[in-house]
């Protein structure tokens, strides 16, 4: 794909870029306002955007950081095309289509005015304007390629898709899986290890339709897809609404609504290097898909899958890759437990007690390197990210999902 700036004077691009800095200080004010007033006038976007997140700001947060990161390679978009790609598999994910973009631009331009008031001149709005437009764009051709290719692979498809709930089995106190067929019959696509789909709830009571990314967990070559959602029950704030719902609402033989598989946090099945799996709590998901892959599709590939989680209570999954790791000698088996229970401790079912850190890392890693891929809760993701780079993991060796809006991890 291109990127043109060619519709951008140079005042204009010195303008946007100079004034950065200003957004960037009132960044989440600006956006914050940016959502109040859109929703005000288009209520039907909150079936999209998720509420929960807007109420603790890091929709907010993420979509800031976002633009003026854009706004600073205004001029050389191509450097921000990987974080385009990743926001765009998003945004594919949720069905956001062009027609949405000149909405979110004329509401960002009246937060700007409105925040900073005078100080706004005419000449930065229209420059911003602008900007926008070239921004905007970029996303637009991006999506647009991913919406064509996934409309375009065996069994693909576009926009939401009906599938039944044919089974629903706990793994542990708080997670349950949910196997999910296509309602038509028909073929569904195949994903890359890693990958999640969302799922669009339409709930008794509710005002507007939920939608949730949830990680395929099981490896590609089966007729159906697997997800497994934790239950998000907190005692000082509301419960979570789709996790929820799914636990206790949907049954087997319902029908959930679903869009095709999306993510560019993928198991690369091109090497045979030995690959580290890393999970804490549910983030263990996309772990679970890439390691029943790597048994199927590459038996000699070396794996480590070590799991952090509460005890035995909370931990799913664990027969599973006890036993594939039992029956297989390139898979080593590692589990982390915060507070072990008495029985964990008489059965010996874990390897340490507390935290994952970074000499458990390092001595079960040793110099065993390789790709190194984790999932969890964010403070574990800050732990195990500054373990790695203290064991001198390249970057590029380093991949991360976020179950969540994008993150800050240094
Ligand atoms: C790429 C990706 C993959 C994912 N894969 C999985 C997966 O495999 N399994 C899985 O279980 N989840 C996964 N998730 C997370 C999932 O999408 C949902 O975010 C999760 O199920 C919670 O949704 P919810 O509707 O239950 O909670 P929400 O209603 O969205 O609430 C989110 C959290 O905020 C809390 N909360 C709600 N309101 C407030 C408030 N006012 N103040 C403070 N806190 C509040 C809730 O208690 C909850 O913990 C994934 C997310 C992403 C982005
Ligand atoms: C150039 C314009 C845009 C930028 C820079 C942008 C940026 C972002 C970013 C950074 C995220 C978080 C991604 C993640 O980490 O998961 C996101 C998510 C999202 N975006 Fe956009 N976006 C743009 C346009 C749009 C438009 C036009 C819509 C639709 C009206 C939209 C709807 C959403 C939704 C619904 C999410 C999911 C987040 C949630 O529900 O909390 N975005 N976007």
């Amino acid at each position: 794909m291109t990127t043109s700036t060619a519709q951008l004077d140079q005042q204009t691009i010195d303008i946007v870029k100079s004034t950065v800095p200003v957004l960037a200080e009132h960044g989440e004010a600006i956006t914050k306002r940016f959502y109040e007033m859109m929703f005000a006038n288009h209520p039907e976007l909150l079936n999209i955007f998720n509420h929960a997140n807007q109420k603790q700001g890091k929709q907010p947060k993420a979509l800031a950081n976002t633009v003026y990161a854009a706004a600073q390679y205004i001029d050389n978009l191509e450097a921000i095309l990987p974080v385009v790609k990743q926001i765009a598999h998003k945004h594919r994910s949720l069905e956001i289509k062009a027609e949405h973009y000149p909405i979110v631009g004329e509401h960002l331009l009246l937060a700007i005015k409105d925040v900073l008031g005078e100080a706004a001149t005419d000449d930065i709005i229209e420059a911003w304007g602008k900007a926008y437009g070239v921004i905007a764009d970029v996303f637009i051709q991006v999506e647009r390629e991913m919406y064509e290719e996934t409309a375009a692979k065996k069994g693909g498809w576009n926009d939401f898709r009906e599938f039944v709930v044919v089974e629903k089995v706990p793994e542990s106190d708080v997670i349950t899986s949910f196997y999910l067929k296509a309602k038509d019959g028909e073929p569904i696509s195949d994903f890359t290890p890693g990958q999640y789909i969302s799922v669009r709830a339409h709930i008794e009571g509710e005002q507007y339709t939920h939608i949730r990314q949830y990680s395929l967990s099981d490896s590609p070559s089966k007729n159906y897809y697997r997800i497994s959602v934790k239950r998000e029950e907190n005692e000082q704030v509301p419960d979570g609404v789709v996790s929820n719902y799914l636990h206790d609402h949907v049954k087997e033989g319902d029908v959930l609504e679903v869009t095709a598989p999306a993510g560019d946090f993928v198991l690369n099945m091109d090497q045979s290097e030995p690959v580290t799996l890393i999970s804490g709590g549910v983030g263990l998901t996309p772990m679970i898909s890439m390691l029943n892959t790597i048994v199927e599709k590459q038996p000699e590939r070396k794996v480590t899958f070590i799991h952090a989680a509460i005890n035995s209570k909370t931990h799913a999954m664990h027969d599973h890759v006890k036993e594939i790791s039992s029956k297989n000698d390139h898979v080593d088996y590692y589990v982390c437990y915060e507070k072990p229970t008495e029985e964990d401790h008489s059965e010996k079912r874990f390897n340490k007690e507390g935290y994952v850190d970074v000499d458990w890392l390092q001595s079960i890693v040793g110099e065993n390197k390789g790709d190194f891929y984790f999932c969890g809760p964010v403070p574990f993701m800050k732990v195990v990210n500054s373990a790695l780079k203290e064991m001198d993991v390249p970057e590029a060796k380093i991949h991360f999902e976020f179950f969540g809006p994008a993150d800050e991890l240094n």
